[in-house]
């Protein structure tokens, strides 16, 4: 069976199970109406259309629930049959400030009645300039703008050559930078069938403490492999090291958290090799884990970030953040070398504008720290009351349920099983992202605290009713 008849074939027995799943809960679900209560039939008509155009490939759990979205407010979606479901999967990581948040909604559709396209000088990135100038840590002070994040990886790449004058790249096992050639090169696995790829790319462990490679313990490992990544480098490279590409949690392995210090150690093995940090903080950025940037939880000054998904709250707005002194590096610095067509046209500088003045304002970074930690407190006991749970983890709003076949061994539970347990959540209510056989949970930044309540009901027992593997 190929991976895509595999998902099919889930999804429908998972969607057969629909409407029967959802009866006679008890939870907060069913006070308010969550789950997959309706046939499916506009929406499993209206998903047959578009594949008639659409090419494959796309996102594995939207081919796996394909969900057609009429409606979106908020931490919630309501699909065109009517069902509604708490949208935890937020677009991993985009959806920062809920969906059609009032403010941003108006600012968008104001820009667009004026906006030109172009890269023009406008009232949009006036506004923006002055927000991001409120909201950008100290001493990373410029931004460069792009479309994707893939684009603004790239970018930063560019950039770090321009500033060292060499070429060769660390970044680590897990890890993931898009999908273009020096980003791929950049990101674990997904090769297959790609090559070849750039040389002068090497990877590493990355501390990833549940599945440590040299079987250590946080507490007593010295960062081994802070000390494998040094020797990595001095075994492969020519001497040409331009940065180390870092996230600060790694999103699509399941929302890994490194300990305290990591990227401090980090940042000081780039200093040895005279190379640069560049923290991925696409996903971690403008606030989601509880920290405006994630590298902000450490006394770590990263010399360059990429930035997108949260930044503009579902528009799609990358970017490339550093000091004026890096980014007056040539040739990046040259006219039209870090330019993109969309870089910084109204609606995108709007975007960020809209967003990044919503997020102080309301005070969302604390926001997402304070739920967070609630979240991950409630979530703590499923490593105990469900057999199939490894381990939970999370910093602030991107949060992480492993799954596993068996908890001593750590085994990972089979894909059939963690698709069978995505599309019970959807059944059951929430829609949560994926990343290998992790759970994965971005709610908007500004999630109450009894939604984020019902969400985590609906997970506890949703998983401790699945039991083990099965
Ligand atoms: C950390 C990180 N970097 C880069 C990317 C690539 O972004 P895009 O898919 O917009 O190219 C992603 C996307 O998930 C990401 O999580």
């Amino acid at each position: 069976m190929t991976e895509a008849t595999e998902r099919v074939d889930g999804r429908r027995s998972a969607g057969q199970r629909g409407a029967g799943a959802a009866e006679g809960s008890g939870t907060r679900r069913a006070a308010h109406g969550l789950g997959m209560l309706r046939p499916r039939t506009r929406s499993e008509a209206h998903w047959a259309e578009e594949q008639q155009v659409i090419g494959p490939g796309l996102q594995a759990v939207m081919l796996l629930a394909r969900l057609c979205v009429a409606e979106a407010d908020g931490a919630e979606l309501t699909d065109i049959d009517g069902n509604r479901v708490l949208d935890l999967q937020g677009a991993g990581g985009v959806n920062s400030l809920g969906h059609a948040e009032p403010r941003f909604t108006a600012a968008l559709a104001a820009e667009l009645r004026r906006a030109p396209a172009g890269a023009f000088g406008s009232a949009a990135r006036l506004d923006m300039t002055r927000a991001l100038r409120a909201f950008l840590p100290e001493g990373l002070d410029r931004v460069q703008l792009y479309s994707g994040g893939t684009e603004a990886v790239e970018a930063a790449l560019r950039l770090a050559k321009s500033v060292t004058g060499k070429h060769e790249f660390l970044s680590f096992w897990g890890g993931f930078h898009g999908k273009t050639m020096g980003s791929l090169a950049l990101t674990a696995g997904a090769r297959a069938g790609l090559g070849p790829l750039p040389p002068g790319y090497f990877s590493a462990p990355y501390a990833n403490c549940y599945r440590c490679p040299f079987r250590l313990r946080p507490e007593s490992c010295g960062f081994a492999c802070v000390e494998h990544a040094r020797d990595v480098i001095k075994e492969n490279s020519t001497g040409a090291l331009a940065a180390i590409v870092v996230e600060p949690v790694q999103g699509r392995s399941g929302n890994v958290v490194p300990p305290p210090g990591y990227l401090t150690a980090l940042g000081e093995v780039a200093r040895e090799f005279d190379a640069l940090l560049i923290a991925d903080e696409m996903m971690t950025g403008f606030g989601r884990t509880g920290a405006a940037f994630a590298h902000q939880h450490e006394a770590v000054r990263p010399d360059v970030l990429a930035v997108g998904k949260g930044m503009g709250g579902g528009f799609p707005v990358t970017g490339v953040v550093a000091g004026a002194g890096t980014m007056a590096a040539a040739p990046f610095s040259e006219p039209s070398a870090s330019s993109s067509s969309f870089g910084a046209f109204p609606a995108a500088c709007r975007a960020v504008a809209v967003t990044t003045g919503v997020i102080m304002t309301d005070k969302l970074v604390d926001n997402a720290a304070q739920r967070g930690r609630e979240m991950l407190d409630q979530l703590a006991d499923l490593t105990e009351l469900a057999p199939l749970v490894g381990d939970v983890r999370g910093l602030g709003l991107a949060l992480g349920i492993e799954l596993v076949a068996d908890r001593h061994t750590r085994e990972p539970a089979p894909r059939s099983v963690v698709q069978r347990v995505y599309l019970e959540l959807l059944d059951a209510g929430v829609l949560v992202m994926l990343g290998g056989n992790t759970l994965r949970l971005y709610p908007p930044l500004n999630v109450d605290r009894d939604t984020a309540g019902t969400a985590v009901d609906i997970i506890r027992e949703t998983l401790i009713g699945f039991g083990g593997v099965r």
